[in-house]
């Protein structure tokens, strides 16, 4: 066999080999190969790229130029070198790349006059110049912005919907940076849902719906598209409204619900149904709304006063129902001031905010308020080929790229048949609580 053969050969099985290691076991193909060659990369095109992206700054500098004299005597021009005082281009300084899961951080000092919104503003054109997906910028302390690069989307594919081992706590999917993306209803007890259609807001309830069946929580769902989406799972929902009739019927027996509990409590000179002995703590209980702006539309005047109710009792849910174990998730394609200033009242109760692809810029800033405007921009990028993608706001007032686990309509409907056992009937839920108390 001839050397180039030879060579040929080994190359060929070290390509091999490596299109392997990379493709069966990423992280450690990441740590031990890919990330140092990156890090030198990021190293070394550092000046360049900030120059380009206009983070440099100006700065006088003693410099070593050479400069053209003329030898008066001979005529002759000759090059000299000498000490000169010139404005240069000065970068902030780098520290050395980090390996993460999904990529690489690097922390920056940034210079005189700058500001992480100068950073912010240039994190498109760092992703693009450096070949990464995404560069997100954050300032642990002034003086300093932390640079965190993801290689690659890691929500094009996110794996199954793991068991849920806490009460009324649900990992629904998978954050950007590779955490798990948990909806905890202790932590933030109501939620907002919005997204245009086919975002993945039904695959969201469904995911809640999967990992609180095996929980010992009531299920209540309203679903104003006359039950098309929930009637499948009433084997494991305690009550279910398929239209605006039902929907003032039992939310007024939500607030009954909680007047009651409320009395318990103070019985019991307990502030919240977690302070109760066990025996006497009643069942959390989670709605689940649909298509919520179908409670607010009006479509003549006769149903003002059926709005006006079901507005109130919907908004004193979301005000009381926490202490009282009533946790409310509101899907929705506007969730705007149009509908009333109940839904106003309503979104401002909601601390939890999940903002699915959106077709306007109004319903971005209407879900997650005026977070940071790099959240909203981010929001609209959402592509409709990854249904499921969201950011998410919560209580800590960060935001994260998210995206949920596929759960389909079959999984949601045998986890409630599977489940139906755990079932609490509405009638035990509702009218039994100070049986329990006085026995
Ligand atoms: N996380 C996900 N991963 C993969 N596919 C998803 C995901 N979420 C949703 N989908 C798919 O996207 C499509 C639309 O999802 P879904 O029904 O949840 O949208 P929606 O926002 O509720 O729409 P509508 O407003 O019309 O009810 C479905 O076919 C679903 O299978
Ligand atoms: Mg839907």
């Amino acid at each position: 066999m001839s050397d180039a053969l030879v060579l040929l050969t080994v190359l060929a099985a070290t390509a091999a080999g490596l299109w392997a290691w990379r493709r069966w076991h990423y992280p450690s193909f990441w740590l031990a190969l890919g990330f140092p060659i990156v890090a030198v990369a990021v190293r070394v095109s550092w000046r360049r790229i900030a120059l380009g992206c206009g983070l440099t700054k100006k700065r006088q500098r003693w410099w070593f130029t050479t400069v053209p004299g003329l030898v008066a005597s001979t005529g002759i021009v000759k090059v000299r070198r000498r000490f000169q005082r010139v404005a240069v281009d000065t970068k902030p300084f780098m520290r050395l790349p980090m390996p993460t899961r999904h990529g690489w951080r690097v922390t920056l000092h940034t210079l005189e006059g700058q500001t992480p919104g100068d950073y912010t503003d240039a994190a498109e054109r760092l992703s693009h110049s450096w070949g990464v997906h995404a560069i997100r910028v954050s300032s642990p302390r002034p003086g300093r912005v932390v640079l965190m690069a993801t290689m690659r989307d890691p929500l094009v594919k996110v794996d199954d919907l793991p068991p849920s081992p806490e009460l009324l706590r649900v990992t629904v999917g998978r954050l950007e940076t590779g955490k798990p993306w948990t909806i905890d209803f202790r932590t933030v007890p109501h939620w907002l849902n919005a997204g245009a259609t086919q975002s993945g807001k039904s695959n969201l309830a469904n995911a809640l719906i999967v990992g609180l069946a095996p929980q010992p929580v009531a299920l209540v769902g309203f679903d104003l598209k006359g039950g098309v989406e929930f009637t499948p799972y009433t084997p494991r929902l305690s009550a279910l409204a398929t239209c605006r009739a039902e929907s003032v019927t039992l939310l007024c027996d939500l607030v009954g619900l909680m007047i009651d509990r409320m009395g318990l409590c103070r019985q019991a000179a307990a502030r919240n149904i977690w302070q109760l002995p066990p025996a006497l703590r009643p069942v959390p209980v989670v709605v689940l709304v649909d298509e919520l702006a179908e409670l607010y539309l009006m479509a003549d005047k006769s149903e003002k006063d059926e709005i006006a109710k079901t507005s109130t009792a919907l908004l004193r849910v979301a005000q009381l129902g926490r202490a009282f174990g009533i946790y409310l998730f509101c899907c929705g394609q506007r969730i705007g001031s149009d509908l009333g200033p109940g839904v106003t009242a309503l979104r401002a109760q909601c601390s939890g905010r999940i903002c699915h692809r959106v077709n306007d810029p109004e319903t971005a800033t209407m879900t997650l308020g005026d977070l940071d405007p790099a959240a909203l921009a981010s929001a609209r990028a959402i592509p409709a080929e990854t249904p499921g993608v969201a950011i998410v706001a919560s209580q800590d007032g960060q935001w994260y790229r998210a995206r949920s686990f596929y759960v389909s309509e079959q999984a949601a409907e045998h986890a409630a048949h599977t489940h139906a056992h755990l079932t609490p009937s509405w009638d035990d839920i509702t009218t039994h609580l100070f049986e329990h108390a006085n026995a």
